[in-house]
C-alpha cells in the first residue's frame, strides 16, 4: 500500500471537507497548511485577493511532517481569482521538489471555467509531471461523490 499524505488549505472548509473525505477512502494521513492569516468574512475575502497578486506567501504544513517518506502526496486547493489559490502554489514552491514520488493536485472552485493549464503549471515547482489531478465544483453539485470516486480510482493503482 502507497503510504499517502493528503494536505489542504482551506478559507471556508470546502476543501477540507473534500480532502477529509479523500483521507477517510484511502485511510491515510490529513494536515492542513497554512500562511497562520485568519481570512474568514469580507475582509479576509479582500485580504484573499491582495493575497493572489503576490508572487508567494510563506506556508507552514500543520506538524511539520517528514514529507520524503510519502509514496503519494495529493495537495488540495481552491481556486482564487482565476487559478490554483497563492496558498497552493506557494506551498508547491516551498516544499515541491520534496515531493519526490507521486504528487495529485485536488482543486475547488465554484464556477464551470476550466483551469487545468493553470494546475498543471503548477508542475514547475515539483519539477516534473504530476501524476494527476481532479477539479470539483462545489456549487449545485456532489463534489463529495466525485472526491470518493476520484480515491476508489487511487486505491486501485495501490
Ligand atoms: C478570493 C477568492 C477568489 C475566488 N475566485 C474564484 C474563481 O475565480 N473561480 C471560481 O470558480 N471560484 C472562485 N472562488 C471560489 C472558491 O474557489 C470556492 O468557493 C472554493 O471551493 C472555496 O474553498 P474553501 O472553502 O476550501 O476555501 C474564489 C474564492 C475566493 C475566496
Amino acid at each position: 500500500m502507497k503510504k499517502t499524505l493528503c494536505l489542504y488549505y482551506s478559507r471556508t472548509g470546502t476543501t477540507k471537507e473534500a480532502m477529509t473525505r479523500l483521507a477517510d477512502v484511502l485511510g491515510c494521513s490529513l494536515r492542513s497548511y497554512t500562511d497562520g492569516r485568519k481570512r474568514t468574512g469580507a475582509l479576509g475575502y479582500l485580504g484573499c485577493c491582495f493575497a493572489s497578486m503576490k508572487k508567494f506567501i510563506d506556508v507552514n504544513i500543520d506538524g511539520e511532517p517528514d514529507l520524503e517518506k510519502y509514496d503519494r502526496v495529493i495537495i488540495g486547493m481552491p481556486v482564487w481569482v482565476e487559478g490554483p489559490c497563492i496558498m497552493g502554489k506557494s506551498l508547491l514552491m516551498k516544499y515541491g521538489k520534496q515531493f519526490n514520488k507521486e504528487v495529485y493536485y485536488v482543486v475547488t472552485q465554484m464556477g464551470t471555467s476550466d483551469y487545468t493549464k493553470k494546475i498543471y503549471a503548477l508542475d514547475e515547482y515539483i519539477g516534473r509531471p504530476s501524476n494527476g489531478h481532479i477539479s470539483l465544483r462545489t456549487k449545485d453539485n456532489d463534489y463529495l461523490k466525485e472526491i470518493e470516486a476520484f480515491a476508489e480510482t487511487l486505491k486501485e493503482e495501490e
